[in-house]
């Protein structure tokens, strides 16, 4: 896959890069391309963005800028390249990101992410250049360069070969295998801690029996609804 980031903090992305998965992902032929808007600004002084029409705070992230950094890149009126490939507008208004959207995106060839910041983008380049507008979560962050390792990390993660072990990408919360639901609780060494023990079962050896207990504890906490739950202090443990 190839997945380029427009942004213009380039260098945000140094510490992702590095990750295991990542770089991984990256020796076995992915690819991570970054984009600085600022290094095709057709506007003097590396300008970028303006302010907004109508007024209010803040900056917004100009059109022509957005298209001159699309243009150099791939040599194609961006109007066009959405039709070709996933042109992602990050936007925290946008289709909130989840396992689905994840699988569909680690699917594609090629991914193209804006980045917006400030006040995000004008609006015209999510409606000509976009094919997508995501959200990584109904919050307002700085700007994209999180949300997009976010993306980025949840789909390199998905491809052969980014992780050590391929079954731990198959069967992970809200993965088919486990019927969309969230994972099962995990244990590891030592079996007794504080007088805690680990479920005896995990203990056992029995492969089926481990495989049908852990779907049960992923469907229990579907039915619990751990994932909305929301924990305050004073609540006790998590059941
Ligand atoms: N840019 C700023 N906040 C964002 C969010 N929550 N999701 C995606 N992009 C964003």
């Amino acid at each position: 896959m190839e997945i380029d980031v427009f942004t213009l903090f380039p260098e945000a992305f140094a510490w992702f890069s590095a990750q295991r998965h990542v770089s991984n992902a990256l020796a076995g032929g992915h690819e991570l391309g970054l984009v600085n808007y600022r290094d095709h600004t057709p506007l003097s002084g590396r300008q970028v963005d303006d302010t907004p029409f109508g007024g209010g705070a803040g900056m917004v992230l100009r059109v022509d800028v957005v298209e001159a950094a699309l243009r150099a890149r791939y040599a194609v009126d961006p109007v066009q390249l959405a039709e070709r490939r996933r042109v992602i507008a990050l936007d925290p208004g946008g289709r909130l990101l989840d396992d689905a959207l994840v699988d569909a995106l680690a699917a594609e060839p090629s991914l193209t992410i804006l980045c917006g910041r400030y006040e995000g983008f004008d609006e015209r380049v999510v409606e000509h250049f976009a094919s997508d507008r995501v959200s990584i979560g109904r919050y307002v962050l700085a700007g994209g360069e999180l949300a997009a390792m976010v993306l980025c990390d949840a789909v390199l993660r998905k491809l052969p070969g980014s992780l050590g072990h391929a079954a731990s990408a198959m069967e992970e919360s809200f993965s088919a295998a486990l019927e969309g639901g969230p994972e099962y609780p995990h244990y590891t060494r030592p079996a007794e801690w504080r007088g805690w023990r680990v479920p005896e079962i995990l203990l056992s050896g029995h492969h089926e029996r481990i495989a049908r207990w852990r779907l049960e504890q992923s469907r229990a906490r579907t039915a619990g609804g751990l994932a909305n739950r929301e924990h305050r202090p004073g609540d006790g443990p998590l059941p």
